[in-house]
């Protein structure tokens, strides 16, 4: 990012700079909805404040940036900060689901989208994209990543991240980007936000900092640092982390922010005696600014004066936040058009590119003797569960500014798509959580009376993102009971789940015909969710975190290790195996690999070979499939997993139409963390598979030489 003349602008800046206006540049605060407002405004004009977070509002945010540019000394921009985790006030599917569409240009459009209309409220930083690899689904906020795969959440954060930071019509980027939770947070044990997580240096390596390496490399502008602790050393106080990995060996030259007082929970980790040792530990360790809490507005000054802390880490944290400053204009423009946001906000254009992303994110998991697409002879529809109306579930976590009065319920997308000859009945069965069942007489009245039930059941939007953990992972509530009081009606039941998270649905798979998996798909989800049921668009989902048979087998995920006993272990109650793996999903229509051919049996250490499959549309419906390849390391110095993802692509194919699909597979990707855990590429045998999920492919063996 760094350019010679911002440079000299950020060393002209600095040299003018008291140590109160250095340390300001390094305190973030509330907005109005917060306390300490008249405060905060007072230390705006002293320049005692470098940053607002959450405030939405274009006026309210010229009011603060007015304070900053006009009222104090030397007139540096406020940044002001947003969780636009999927979308403004057009609400996009929850991220968990936007990975199962794999479509990379659709989540970097649709970033783009949210950036447009947070840029109009003056918002020029998202807390997002949000990274973290997540093998648990008892996590809260599985819902906010791309699932369990490394290579997936790279390229995902990659997309996210062009698209945030994709130039406006001033040629800035149109939001800074700020990738997080660094790292491993998704490790939390047994599921527990804010718990430790123990992740050797090697997995630390392999599984959760490639996508944040990713986002680095794609120019992300900023970081957050996670709340936790990784084996002991909390991530806001990790050197290692934060300088040796992050500016160290990444080179990167953004800002670090601290999660939401991360940088004083070091006291209560226990690594810092009271708030000023964490003030010290958290800013040498390389939190360039602190997130809402004022830790740093009370204790560096004293810190560097008594010699504590050096010159150093103030400057070096200072120019970071200015560089990201100038790089986003905002010295050049720091206020926003009032008026643009009616004009951006919710336009057609936005709101048909979460159609379109709210269709690729749903999962077809079963359809049993092709019960859907529902067909024409059904004239009776029954809709039952707490999901099918539920406008405020489909928001999902982080709901930004997104409104419930705009979304589309699934109940009403299916009313708005049935022919006027088809009757439809509405029944909510039973509440989302509580244990009451006084409604399931009058849901068992509509499934009577119906050919099809169509049950939409899971979770409320509160029911995942952050410190949502759960130890079960079953319909909440009386869900299940009032899925088997309509089961016993004899019905045809296609199951619609509405979910921030993977849910062991095994009852379910086995008793009814259709699964859809859902998710939490924002603004457009009843429309989404019918066009699927009616066939006006072929699901071509695939499960970004694989579904368990039950909670027990948390955490569950595809590219374990091989073990010493590979085919015993597993429990005396269960199997072993998911319900759905990584990767999984159906379409209407059905598809033939044939003819896996490589370019050669060998490749070199520098080499790469080209790997070619035919994949043909053998079924009776155009439909899009998401070719995956997966690579096995056989012997290496350490244990490596049975399978990998190296590669996907995501292609249409008419009826009847065939498609030669070839990756390029390079050495340099194949390499492993060794025993010293550093990136090594190894000889010897591989294995890989081409195919439509990580269960089943066309299989190959090649050798690395
Ligand atoms: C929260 C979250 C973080 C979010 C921040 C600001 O605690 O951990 O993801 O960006 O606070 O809302």
């Amino acid at each position: 990012m760094t350019n010679q003349k911002i440079e000299e602008k950020i060393e002209l800046l600095l040299s003018r700079m008291t140590i109160e206006e250095k340390v300001g540049q390094m305190v973030q605060r509330g907005s109005a909805k917060e306390e300490n407002v008249a405060k905060d405004k007072e230390n705006i004009k002293a320049g005692k404040i470098g940053s607002i977070l959450n405030t939405g509002d274009a006026k309210e945010v010229n009011a603060y940036q007015r304070l900053a540019v006009e009222e104090s000394r030397l007139g540096i921009p406020l940044i002001i900060g947003h969780d636009v985790i999927h979308g403004f006030l057009t609400t996009f599917p929850i991220p968990l689901a936007q990975a199962c569409s794999w479509d990379l240009d659709l989540i970097e459009e649709a970033e783009a989208i949210a950036a447009k209309e947070a840029a109009t409220a003056g918002i020029r930083w998202t807390f997002s994209p949000m990274v973290d690899v997540a093998r648990d689904a008892r996590w809260g906020r599985v819902a906010e990543g791309a699932g369990e795969d490394a290579y997936l959440g790279s390229m995902i954060a990659k997309a996210r991240v062009r698209g945030f930071q994709r130039l406006n019509e001033d040629g800035y980027p149109t939001v800074a980007a700020c990738v997080k939770h660094f790292a491993g947070y998704g490790a939390a044990e047994g599921g527990r936000d804010y718990s430790s997580a123990e992740i050797s240096e090697r997995t630390m390596r392999d599984i959760y900092l490639p996508p944040f390496k990713a986002a680095i490399d794609a120019g992300c502008l900023t970081l957050m640092a996670a709340f936790h602790d990784v084996s002991g050393v909390p991530c806001s106080g990790s050197k290692f982390l934060l300088t040796d990995v992050l500016v160290k060996e990444w080179g990167f030259d953004g800002f670090v922010l601290s999660d939401w007082g991360s940088v004083n929970e070091l006291e209560s980790h226990g690594v810092a005696a009271n708030r000023s040792d964490a003030g010290k530990l958290a800013a040498e360790a390389g939190i360039h600014m602190d997130m809402h809490e004022n830790t740093y507005q009370e204790n560096l000054k004293d810190l560097l004066e008594a010699g504590l802390i050096s010159q150093e880490c103030i400057d070096n944290a200072v120019r970071r936040v200015l560089r990201v400053k100038f790089a986003l204009g905002l010295f050049e423009k720091p206020y926003t058009d009032e008026s643009l946001a009616e004009k951006v906000n919710l336009c057609d254009a936005h709101v048909k590119c979460a159609l379109e992303l709210a269709r690729e994110s749903v999962v077809l998991l079963k359809n049993e003797k092709k019960t859907l697409p529902l067909r024409d002879d059904v004239k009776k529809i029954g809709v039952i569960g707490p999901m099918s109306d539920s406008g405020n579930a489909m928001l999902g976590c982080w709901q930004s500014w997104g409104k419930e009065e705009s979304i589309v319920t699934i109940f009403q997308g299916i009313k708005q798509k049935i022919s006027k000859d088809v009757a439809i009945e509405y029944a909510r069965g039973c509440e989302f959580y509580d244990e009451s069942v006084q409604d399931f007489s009058e849901a068992i009245k509509v499934a009577q009376n119906s050919d099809i039930v169509i049950m939409s059941l899971g979770e409320g939007a509160g029911y995942s993102g952050e410190n949502r953990n759960r130890m079960s992972l079953g319909l909440p509530g009386q869900q299940q009971n009032l899925l088997e009081a309509i089961h016993k009606i004899g019905k045809p039941i296609v199951l619609v789940v509405a979910a921030g998270r993977p849910l062991s649905i095994s009852w379910a798979k086995e008793h009814v015909q259709a699964i859809v998996y859902a998710w939490h798909l924002g603004n457009q989800a009843g429309n989404a969710i019918a066009d699927v049921l009616f066939g006006d668009f072929n699901p071509s989902g695939k499960l970004a975190m694989t579904i368990p048979r039950s909670v027990g087998q948390s955490p569950i995920f595809y590219n374990k290790k091989n073990f010493g006993k590979p085919t015993i272990v597993g429990y005396i109650d269960g199997e072993a195996t998911p319900l759905y793996p990584f990767g999984y999903g159906q379409s209407y229509t059905t598809f033939q690999y044939s003819d896996l051919v490589l370019s050669s049996g060998t490749m070199k250490k520098n080499g790469e070979i080209k790997v070619s499959v035919n994949l043909k549309n053998t079924g009776k419906m155009a439909g899009e499939e998401i070719v995956q390849l997966y690579v096995r390391d056989l012997v290496g110095s350490v244990a490596r997993p049975i399978k990998e993802l190296k590669g996907f692509e995501k292609l249409s194919l008419k009826k009847g139409e065939q498609k030669t699909v070839t990756f390029s597979l390079k050495a340099k990707d194949l390499g492993l963390y060794g025993l010293d855990n550093r990136y090594i590429v190894e000889k010897g045998d591989f294995k890989l598979w081409v195919g439509p999920n990580s269960d089943e492919g066309l299989e190959a063996d090649f050798k690395l030489i």
